[in-house]
């Protein structure tokens, strides 16, 4: 039962001391966070991975992307350990390694090389991928010349991009790509989908050369979920209510919320709140309960009535958590993450790009 859970992972811990850091992401369950040496949003856990270079295993509570990238920024022997392999992300599984190569070739096409700068020494276009994505795809991007970002550094990640590239290929995430750029002055006209199904020809090529912004088809099953009716309905039945909502969600729900920002900004934006205030908050349930229990003072909810959590986040459960500590105790590494060298070297180039990029 889970007093027992807890009881196994506390002893666990406290036989490995230092030896062993657990991370855990804001969408993680209470019942994991409150084992975690360290939560963050996606920006933080891959600083943490960077500068935590003591223990011999990280043991990552978040999804498969996350613990990738805790394995490149991470000491080479510290192993990063994964307490459920089948915690991955449906939005990162939207961008495809080899659909991403193709869509580079089909620019090619019509763009020219996109790896030559033209006159004022920008090259056509520049890849930039959103934190939520497979290490295959991050090494792609470090390989073109590209940039990693998160929600909380999108901006500064596109003016990088801007100052080197006229365009900018952005994935997986349409809608925080959209939104970002969006917020930085760029037209709608100028930020063409590309079409997996259309291939060469089906896409617009005038609108591939006129773009600013080309985004990827991908999204968040759970922050699409939110609407413009669910803000409507709070603003009714709570007047002076703050919406704030993650960069995630669609470009018409970010636009009727009053601010829009990373889990981080969200957390930090309430803590902030001097006066009692009312909340509805667009992101992930385990973050939003976290935060209504620890600010009771305020007023906070989730904009989405029926609860909605990150399915595959919640795949870490506390069972799964008792497991890998205690097979660390007893001299076992399972469930490890380790991304293969020639992936490795550009993925890391790619997000150390995105660690020195300033606004
Ligand atoms: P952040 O941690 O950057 O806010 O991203 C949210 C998210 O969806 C993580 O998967
Ligand atoms: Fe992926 Fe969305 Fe879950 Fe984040 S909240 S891990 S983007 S599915």
């Amino acid at each position: 039962d889970e007093d027992e859970l807890h009881a196994r992972i506390a002893a666990a811990k406290e036989t490995l001391g230092d030896r062993v850091i657990v991370m855990g992401h804001f969408y993680q369950r209470d019942e994991v966070v409150q084992h975690a040496d360290y939560v963050g949003d996606s920006f933080q856990l891959a600083t943490a991975a960077k500068e935590h270079g003591r223990a011999e295993a990280i043991v990552f509570c978040g999804v498969h992307f996350m613990a990738e990238t805790a394995d490149l920024l991470s000491g080479a022997d510290q192993a990063v350990i994964l307490p459920n392999l089948a915690a991955g992300c449906s939005m990162a599984d939207m961008a495809d390694i080899d659909q991403v190569e193709e869509c580079w070739e089909q620019l090619a096409d019509v763009l020219g090389p996109l790896d030559v700068p033209d006159a004022d020494g920008r090259v056509p276009v520049i890849p930039v991928t959103y934190m939520n994505s497979s290490a295959a795809i991050k090494g792609f991007v470090g390989r073109h010349g590209g940039i990693v970002c998160t929600s909380s550094n999108a901006r500064t990640v596109l003016e990088w991009a801007f100052a080197r590239g006229r365009r900018v290929l952005f994935f997986p995430d349409q809608h925080l790509g959209r939104n970002t750029a969006k917020g930085m002055g760029v037209a709608l006209e100028q930020m063409p989908m590309w079409n997996p199904r259309r291939p060469l020809g089906g896409n617009d090529a005038d609108a591939l050369v006129n773009s600013q912004v080309i985004l990827w088809h991908g999204f968040c099953s759970v922050h699409r979920r939110f609407t413009v009716d669910q803000i409507d309905q709070a603003r009714a039945e709570h007047p002076g209510v703050r919406v704030i909502v993650h960069p995630e969600c669609p470009m018409e729900v970010v636009d009727a919320a009053d601010e829009a920002g990373s889990t981080d900004y969200i957390r930090k934006a309430i803590a902030a709140a001097t006066e009692p205030t009312t909340f509805a908050v667009g992101t992930e349930i385990n973050l939003v309960r976290r935060l209504a229990a620890q600010y009771p003072q305020h007023e906070i909810f989730c904009l989405d009535p029926v609860v909605c959590p990150c399915s595959t986040m919640y795949r870490i459960h506390p069972g799964y958590l008792a497991w890998v500590l205690e097979e660390l105790v007893a001299g076992r590494t399972p469930n490890r993450i380790t991304v293969p060298a020639d992936v490795a070297d550009p993925a890391r180039l790619a997000l150390e790009r995105m660690l020195a990029a300033r606004p």
